[in-house]
């Protein structure tokens, strides 16, 4: 990957805008040559074609990784985590597990503004997607875990989601389970008392990391002309020249830094005020980390209030407020329609839910208080 994107930026510096197409594969490159030659022939046409300043334009971007595992993580971490994602047996009540707010078969969220946790207590921030997560700059929308095995500690114990006292409950719980002990030692071989809440963390994590969705948009970016739709290019290129790409760029189209929501006009919901409410400084209000925009079209309700469901209003809302821009009805289509070329792939047979080990004779029952 990182060989790739160094070829691809030294094309950049190369050829300039006409070369923004992936260099691993012999035919783009005659092609990137052939595409000069006949720009140099032919005078430059008056307006440009939505595909060649789309190519131009690209260059704030690049394709999805394939993943990003950690180096040494194995399969047997992955096996666990998989099926730690799933089990509810970690939750107070054995009725809350990541994929009761992550559903990994509808991208990674639960489509609704705030989710359900422990007791049906209402969360107070919209569930992310869990897919491409593992690529962001830090998790949560404030950015308080540094990646996702210090995120996968979180909802664990938090009252208002799986609701566990302590991590020593939780190992408890796991240790109780034999076919968990079986699985944690095939996953960290080395260690002498495998089962313990760090590794629980280490599993989910090395499952999560694999959680990439490649789209339409990577095959676009490595240099397929086709595809893209007329209209998803022209959608891409006003949510260039709406100045969107400032905030949503990089492979993931976001999930790289913080910003101010309500850059220009004060954001209409100041409850949550994002990584002040961990930092206390002034400076971070309602500063909140810039989503990705992978897969945004199947991940509503937006924002981090959950406030909007209208994927063509969340758009115009951000013209209005990050950018002081009006976007209108058919701007906000196109954009939309290109916002849906970022609708990936998901690897269904490596989310599915495989099978939990039964419980122990020790393990604890569900405590539904
Ligand atoms: C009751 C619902 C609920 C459960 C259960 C839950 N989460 Fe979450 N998750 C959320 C919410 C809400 C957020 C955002 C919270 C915030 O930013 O403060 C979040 C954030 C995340 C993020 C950060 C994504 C990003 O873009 O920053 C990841 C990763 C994640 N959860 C994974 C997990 C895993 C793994 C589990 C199981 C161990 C889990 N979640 C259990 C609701 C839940
Ligand atoms: C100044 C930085 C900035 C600019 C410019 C910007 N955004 Fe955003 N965008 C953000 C932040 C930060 C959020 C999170 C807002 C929140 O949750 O309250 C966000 C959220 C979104 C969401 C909701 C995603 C989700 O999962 O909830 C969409 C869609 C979006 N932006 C699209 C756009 C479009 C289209 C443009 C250009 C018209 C744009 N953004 C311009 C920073 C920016």
């Amino acid at each position: 990957m990182t060989h790739k994107s160094k070829a691809l930026g030294i094309a950049l510096v190369l050829f300039g805008s006409v070369a923004l197409v992936a260099c691993d594969k012999k035919t783009d490159e005659t092609k990137t040559t052939k595409e000069e030659i006949k720009q140099e022939e032919t005078p430059k046409p008056e307006a440009k074609s939505p595909l060649e300043e789309a190519r131009e334009k690209a260059g704030a971007f690049a394709a999805l990784p394939k993943n990003w595992a950690k180096e040494g993580q194995t399969k047997e971490q992955e096996d666990l985590g998989r099926m730690l994602y799933y089990e509810t047996r970690m939750s107070k009540n054995h009725d809350i597990s990541c994929n009761s707010c992550h559903m990994l078969d509808s991208y990674g969220v639960d489509n609704t503004p705030t989710s359900t946790g422990h007791k049906k207590v209402l969360g107070s921030r919209n569930s992310p997607t869990v897919y491409n997560a593992a690529g962001h700059v830090a998790q949560f929308w404030d950015g308080r875990a540094k990646d996702v095995e210090e995120q996968a500690k979180g909802p664990i114990l938090n009252p208002v989601e799986m609701a566990m006292p302590d991590s020593d409950q939780v190992e408890k719980v796991l240790t109780s389970i034999p076919g968990y002990v079986e699985a944690f030692k095939k996953a960290f071989p080395d260690q002498e008392n495998p089962v313990n809440y760090e590794n629980m963390s280490i599993a989910i994590g090395a499952f999560e990391r694999n959680l990439a969705t490649p789209a339409k948009w990577d095959k676009f970016l490595e240099g397929d002309d086709k595809a893209l739709s007329e209209d998803e290019l022209k959608g891409f290129n006003l949510f260039i020249a709406k100045g969107c790409v400032a905030c949503h760029n990089g492979a993931l189209v976001g999930g790289s830094t913080f910003q101010k929501v309500g850059a220009v006009k004060p954001w209409p919901n100041q409850v949550d005020q994002g990584v002040f409410e961990v930092s206390k400084k002034d400076t971070d209000k309602m500063m909140f980390k810039t989503p990705s925009l992978r897969n945004v079209e199947k991940t509503g309700p937006y924002f981090h209030d959950g406030s909007v469901k209208e994927l063509d209003k969340a758009v115009k809302m951000m013209g209005e407020y990050q950018l002081g821009q009006t976007i209108s009805d058919d701007e906000a289509k196109l954009i939309v329609a290109w916002l849906g070329s970022l609708t990936g792939e998901v690897d269904k047979d490596y989310v599915k839910k495989p099978e939990l080990p039964e419980n122990g004779p020790d393990t604890p029952a569900p405590d539904p208080n």
